[in-house]
């Protein structure tokens, strides 16, 4: 068995943990809207044809803020067409994802769904084949009380309040040459910068994301955030940082390894964004939102889903519908470890996706809605990261892979919640075939009163959760947890993740 060691220090805080981290992302493509969240029809259906089981599911997630309507849809989005009587609303075509729109659900309908489910709305406007002016008009129309016309068309539509969203995303992936309206950062960043001071003409307080890389391996990275920040830095709030990782030819140490990629990608970004705060002698803070994560077989989509045909728009296709195994939902949670680990900067973050697509909750038309594996990992760490991140240092032994080089067997994260008195320690084994004993001492917590802990792994890493068999993989007590007056120890399964909860008196 291998062995490492973690130490935390609950008096050394990274920063405090911001619920938006545990955003997600909903977005008009595939069966994420239609048979997904919406259906009416399904035996579970409520009056507004909103499925009641995934609701459910979506609260029992922990979901803070939801992105809407895209990705790559938003791009060529007008905004106007999903408002207003549904039976007057135009089906368009979706270019960046081959589909029909049909406009059934839109701002309106989406809005009340987030009052069922609880989160909070983050619009995202077109900056991709439309600019500025459009983009004020959706803020007017969402924002403002009264005495304009588009306010009192936004009442005659039938909500009467604004929506008063706060989180604005301006464009997406404006660095992709698949985005409709692709930019160069000189020419993005521009346009991001006079849409962000328009915006906030209407309303100083807004936080505005701008757009950064769709991945740390796009050729442009590094200077497109400097580009843009340079022109925008004082007029947003945050830049976008998107990746995806999937295991590629069998590797599946590295695949599992990913977090070292997401955490270069982070330390670069917050490297840049301080280097152009400083160059311009400003005392505005921008932080990272990284409202694109997650698992996606992308090469798969690519290769075999991705539709094509002038003839050939189908409605709500199956698409990007990943069926997420074992060793995804340790790679998830070693990702969720990542966003935690700079707490301090990562103020907002968005699982890509919800339903159906690239996500955590499934749907079967007229039939069940069940819980992926990464599932499991983002619900208990939404649940338990609360309070700070605080300093955390794993001793372990290390393995060789082709991605990342050498990379540390174990990785892990605390955070400790002086309100409650709850430590969390949140912890992957990256090992294919050993298991780990870890050890940690307790310096500073004082006296444990409760412990418990919490180990998703399989003896298949490849074991999957389906239509025909939904509950295959879920999470369970991890008995090997040993905690007394000299610290603790636990035994990690390989390929695993696991939540460990100390609790403490408060304060
Ligand atoms: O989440 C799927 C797609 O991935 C989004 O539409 C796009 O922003 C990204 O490339």
């Amino acid at each position: 068995m291998a062995t490492a060691r973690l130490i935390f220090d609950t008096l050394l805080p990274v920063g405090e943990v911001n619920r938006r981290v545990f955003g997600s992302f909903v977005e008009h493509l595939g069966r994420s809207v239609y048979d997904g969240i919406y259906e009416p029809g399904h035996p579970t259906a409520d009056e507004r044809g909103f499925r009641t089981d995934v609701v459910e599911l979506v609260k029992g997630l922990g979901v803070s803020a939801i992105r809407y309507p895209g990705g790559n849809f938003v791009s060529g989005f007008r905004w106007e067409d999903s408002v207003g009587p549904v039976a007057d609303r135009p089906t368009r075509l979706d270019l960046a994802w081959h589909s029909t729109e049909t406009n059934e659900v839109g701002l309106h309908e989406f809005s009340s769904w987030l009052e069922t489910v609880g989160s909070e709305l983050m619009l995202a406007v077109n900056l991709g084949t439309r600019g500025t002016l459009e983009a004020l008009d959706l803020l007017e129309y969402s924002n403002l009380g009264g005495g304009s016309a588009l306010a009192e068309r936004r009442a005659a539509n039938g909500h009467p309040a604004p929506f008063d969203v706060r989180m604005w995303c301006l464009g997406n992936e404006m660095d992709g040459p698949w985005q409709l309206g692709h930019r160069s950062a000189d020419d993005y960043g521009k346009l991001a910068a006079q849409t962000a001071r328009a915006m906030r003409a209407f309303d100083p307080e807004l936080e505005l994301v701008v757009c950064g890389s769709s991945s740390a391996h796009m050729p442009t990275f590094g200077e497109w955030e400097r580009v843009v920040l340079t022109h925008s830095y004082d007029d947003v709030d945050y830049i976008s940082c998107h990746a995806y990782y999937e295991e590629k030819d069998g590797d599946l140490g590295s695949f599992l390894a990913s977090a070292v990629d997401m955490d270069s990608f982070i330390e670069s970004v917050v490297a840049t964004i301080d280097h152009v705060k400083a160059v311009k002698g400003s005392d505005h803070v921008v932080n990272i939102s990284f409202d694109e994560w997650n698992v996606w077989y992308n090469e798969r989509f690519e290769k075999v889903d991705k539709i094509t045909g002038v003839d050939n728009w189908p409605v709500a296709p199956r698409l990007l519908e990943d069926a997420y195994t074992v060793a995804d939902a340790v790679v998830v949670g070693n990702l969720l470890i990542s966003l935690l680990r700079r707490a301090d900067r990562v103020t907002s973050a968005s699982l890509a996706q919800l339903v159906n697509v690239i996500a955590p909750i499934m749907t079967e038309p007229g039939g069940i809605a069940w819980k992926q594996t990464t599932y499991f990992p983002f619900a208990l760490t939404s649940a338990l990261a609360t309070g700070s991140t605080v300093t955390t240092r794993i001793e372990s032994d290390s393995y060789d892979t082709a991605a990342y080089g050498r990379v540390p067997l174990v990785d892990a994260v605390t955070t400790h919640d002086a309100a409650t008195g709850r430590t969390s320690i949140f912890v992957v084994n990256r090992s294919r075939g050993d298991e780990v004993m870890l050890e940690f001492p307790l310096d500073g917590l004082g006296a444990v009163t409760d412990a418990s802990a919490q180990t998703l792994s399989d003896a298949d890493p490849y074991a999957v959760n389906t239509l025909q068999e939904p509950t295959r993989v879920g999470v369970a007590p991890n008995e090997t947890l040993r905690v007394s007056e000299d610290g603790g120890s636990i035994v990690l399964p390989p390929v695993s993740w696991t939540v460990i909860t100390l609790q403490s008196a408060a304060g």
